[in-house]
């Protein structure tokens, strides 16, 4: 199908049924107080599911949340309070019963053409050691997209001596449920390949099944992609995320925590393909385009050194540097550094940047060293505070990294990344107050940050990402 069609189609079904989720700005919290219902009811959606709504819509919201406090016996009034709670299992229903699941076989086929030709080669090749590909489906809906992506790896991923794991993901139960029975009516084959119908699908009262084999090689979970999962989203994972028309449907800021959460689970040089009405800002992902479609790709950290293009070499080379830190190209960045001869190699701006690459490169030793050097010429320097602390906590020294991180801070009060950092250890020790204090100050920070720090030392993500980051980590605290 082409794009133009598949968007007028997005469109047609937000005229027909209103569930199309507005990407207005974020409202406030509003779990327990004033607002109509509906107004609640819509600021709980944002909350917890990032769910996005235009208050055009309040119509059907309204109605939504009379059946729903029906069901319950409650009234509209007691169920969002208890909703403010951790009422998971109705939180499910809600999703589901507010979610669109509209989907079908090969939709954009131009992407998993991509797939095919560009993108599977390449990870076969980069998983040549370990013979084993991990492929996502975010917001799988019933199951087509998770099926489709096991059909082109059928004919991609050598059957023998390769692992191959298919997860497909949803929040909605109902959806999931059908992509686990595996049945679908003629209408959802329409876009698929006569050749594929024949080898893959049986006929199954009016519809059809899916193939046994195939059913066998995709995994499906309930979660919200919103909230953090230690496994489902366990760093450098996958090889291939898709996480097709889902952002469309989410806050901003829900919307950007979710990339944050993708990016970081993508293998290093994995890649990610978006809805082509979805849009990416402010990503560390760099943008491919073949075969009329695009993808991303999350470049490698140590990545081949990449010819440094004739308008960089104009600028000074230590900007160089920190442009190429911004990029991830953190081996590229010290190559440059390495150019720099005489006294300007040993200017403690040059030593900053050295150190600050050695460190993204796990070479916490050299950094820290570089740091101490730094230190002794200035103990009130906070970026060689900040930095040094996070190698003391790369090195897993954990107090002595939080008192360089306070240090940092106490020496510039304006400096959000050491916030950040204390927030988030402290997230991971447990200490709920201290996380929820640091990460609240460096959101207020990060706004106001200099590019320059964000890019020494923002592990290459943007300032986007890392306030996203901060609000993902602030909301799974509570
Ligand atoms: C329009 S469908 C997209 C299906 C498929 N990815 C595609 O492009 O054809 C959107 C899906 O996103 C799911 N979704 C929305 N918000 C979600 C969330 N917070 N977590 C997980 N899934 C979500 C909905 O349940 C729905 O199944």
């Amino acid at each position: 199908m082409s794009r133009r069609r598949d968007e007028r189609l997005e469109r047609r079904r937000d005229d027909g049924t209103g569930w199309r989720r507005d990407r207005g700005p974020a409202r406030a919290p509003a779990t327990a107080g004033g607002g109509s219902p509906v107004e609640r009811l819509r600021a709980l959606l944002a909350e917890r599911l990032g769910l996005a709504f235009d208050p055009r819509k309040d119509e059907q919201l309204a109605e939504v949340l009379q059946q729903r406090a029906a069901q319950h016996a409650l009234s509209e009034r007691g169920y969002l309070d208890r909703l403010g709670t951790a009422w998971q299992a109705e939180l499910a229903a809600l999703a589901e019963a507010v979610t669109v699941a509209e989907t079908y076989f090969y939709r954009n086929a131009e992407q998993f053409d991509a797939l095919a030709d560009v993108v599977l080669p390449a990870r076969l090749r980069a998983r040549a050691a370990q013979r084993r590909l991990n492929l996502l489906s975010a917001g799988c809906a019933t199951g087509e997209e998770a099926y489709t992506l096991a059909m082109v790896a059928a004919d991609r991923v050598p059957a023998t001596r390769w692992e191959l794991s298919i997860v497909g993901l949803d929040v909605s139960r109902s959806a999931l449920r059908q992509a686990m029975a595996g049945r679908y009516s003629r209408w959802s084959l329409r876009e698929t390949p006569e050749a594929v119908r024949e080898r893959w699908f049986h006929p199954a009262g009016d519809g059809v099944e899916v193939d046994q084999r195939l059913r066998g090689r995709v995994r499906f979970v309930e979660h919200n992609v919103t909230d953090e999962h230690p496994v489902l989203f366990a760093p450098d994972t996958y090889d291939v995320i898709l996480c097709r028309n889902v952002l469309m449907y989410l806050t901003p800021d829900a919307a950007a925590g979710v990339v944050a959460r993708i990016t970081r689970a993508l293998a290093p040089g994995g890649f990610l393909f978006l809805g082509h009405t979805d849009t990416l800002t402010g990503s560390a992902l760099t943008l491919h385009q073949s075969h009329g479609t695009f993808y991303y790709e999350k470049v490698p950290l140590v990545a081949a050194p990449a010819p440094v293009r004739a308008a960089r070499a104009q600028r000074p080379r230590r900007d160089v540097a920190v442009g190429l830190l911004a990029e991830e190209r953190f081996a590229d960045a010290l190559a440059v550094l390495d150019g720099i001869g005489g006294a300007e190699a040993d200017r403690a701006g040059v030593l900053l940047v050295r150190a600050a690459a050695l460190a993204q490169l796990g070479d916490t030793g050299r950094a820290a060293e570089l740091c101490r050097r730094l230190l002794e010429r200035d103990t009130l320097h906070p970026d060689a505070h900040h930095l040094l602390a996070t190698c003391l906590e790369g090195d897993e020294d954990h107090p002595a990294a939080i008192g360089q991180y306070r240090v940092a801070a106490l020496l510039d009060p304006a400096f959000a990344l050491p916030r950040l950092r204390l927030g988030l250890l402290a997230r991971r020790l447990g200490d709920r107050p201290t996380a929820e204090r640091e990460l609240d100050r460096a959101i207020e920070l990060l706004a106001r940050e200099h590019d320059e720090r964000i890019a020494l030392f923002g592990g290459g993500f943007g300032r986007t990402v890392l306030i996203a980051l901060c609000r993902a980590e602030l909301a799974a605290t509570s």
